[in-house]
């Protein structure tokens, strides 16, 4: 079955605290949060100040999406937020090893993300050092966007690589995730879904996970 990681953005934010909470009697595996800083992506989100605020009403993993053009000298913040994973992406940093190898010295989790238009190839040579590949389906910046169906080859041929390395590197995937394509693109080889408006979006935020989970049996 597949793991859900709804996506905060998707939230209602006049009440952040509620929203949160509610995910906290689902079987959501982690809290998906989207740091956008208005030049790796056209949007700008929310930071760690709100991260930590957050950080002791939620049982769920942090799953930090850090889409920022100065990553590295952002580690520590979210570190100290309490984040329990880090994703940088692959075209805004310099050194992804660095990165990778300063993300586990805070002993936390390190993801690496691609675009849709970045080859899986690219970052095939960092498989074995990262946690998790996230895999973007729409182009960051935005929630709500349409699932590119191109996607669902690059989860597949991410996932051969994996299995042929013998690595455990799990794959998430990003953007447009919803009940039509969650199937999809398990089958193809993700091991966790990001959901924001397939989650937020509906009133009864169990179901919402459960039905998206369900689907992949
Ligand atoms: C897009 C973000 C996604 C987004 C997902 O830049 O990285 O996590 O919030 O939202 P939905 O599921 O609505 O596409
Ligand atoms: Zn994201």
């Amino acid at each position: 079955m597949i793991k859900i990681a709804p996506s905060l953005l998707a939230a209602d934010f006049t009440k952040l605290g509620s929203e949160v909470e509610s995910l906290n009697t689902t079987q959501a595996n982690m809290l998906h949060l989207d740091i956008m800083d208005g030049i790796f992506v056209p949007n700008i989100s929310f930071g760690y100040d709100i991260v930590k605020q957050i950080r002791p009403i939620s049982s769920l993993i942090f799953d930090v999406h850090l889409m920022i053009s100065n990553a590295s000298k952002y580690i520590d913040k979210f570190a100290d937020a309490g984040a329990n994973s880090i994703t940088v992406h692959y075209e805004a940093v310099d050194d992804v090893e660095a990165i990778i190898n300063y993300i586990h010295s805070k002993g936390l989790r390190a993801a690496v993300s691609v675009k849709p238009a970045t080859p899986i190839e690219s970052i095939a040579q960092y498989l074995p050092l990262m946690d998790m590949l996230l895999i973007m389906s729409v182009e960051p910046g935005f929630g709500g966007q349409k699932y590119i169906a191109s996607s669902t080859e690059k989860i597949q041929c991410a996932r051969r690589i994996i299995s042929e390395k013998g690595l455990k590197t799990s794959i998430q995937v990003d953007g447009g995730v919803n009940a039509s394509n969650v199937a999809e693109v398990y089958k193809a080889g993700a091991d966790i879904a990001v959901a924001g408006t397939a989650v937020f979006g509906k009133a009864d935020r169990n179901a919402a996970v459960n039905d998206l989970m369900e689907r992949t049996l």
